[in-house]
């Protein structure tokens, strides 16, 4: 079992939410779809978060999956 998660890239994803959606954030970082999960997780010890979307708009997604307010991009990446 893998504890750290894959660190898919040290910036943030810009995407398109809709509010009262559901999303599923990859938290292995192993998905090829980033920020959301494509099923690659499977074996890894690691599980998608679903979130919903409190607005529309854009939102940073975190990538380099070291976030503390995951999905959302808090600055961590720049310490990588
Ligand atoms: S991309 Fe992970 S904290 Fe910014």
């Amino acid at each position: 079992m893998e504890n750290t998660p894959h660190s898919a890239a040290k910036a943030p994803a810009k995407v398109t939410l809709e509010e009262g959606k559901d999303y599923w954030y990859c938290t292995c970082g192993l998905s090829a779809n980033q920020p959301f999960c494509d099923g690659s997780h499977k074996g890894s010890g690691f599980a998608p978060q679903k979130f919903t979307a409190e607005k529309s708009g854009d939102a940073w997604l975190c990538q380099c999956k070291q976030t503390k307010n995951a999905p959302y991009c808090d600055g961590s990446h720049k310490g990588l």
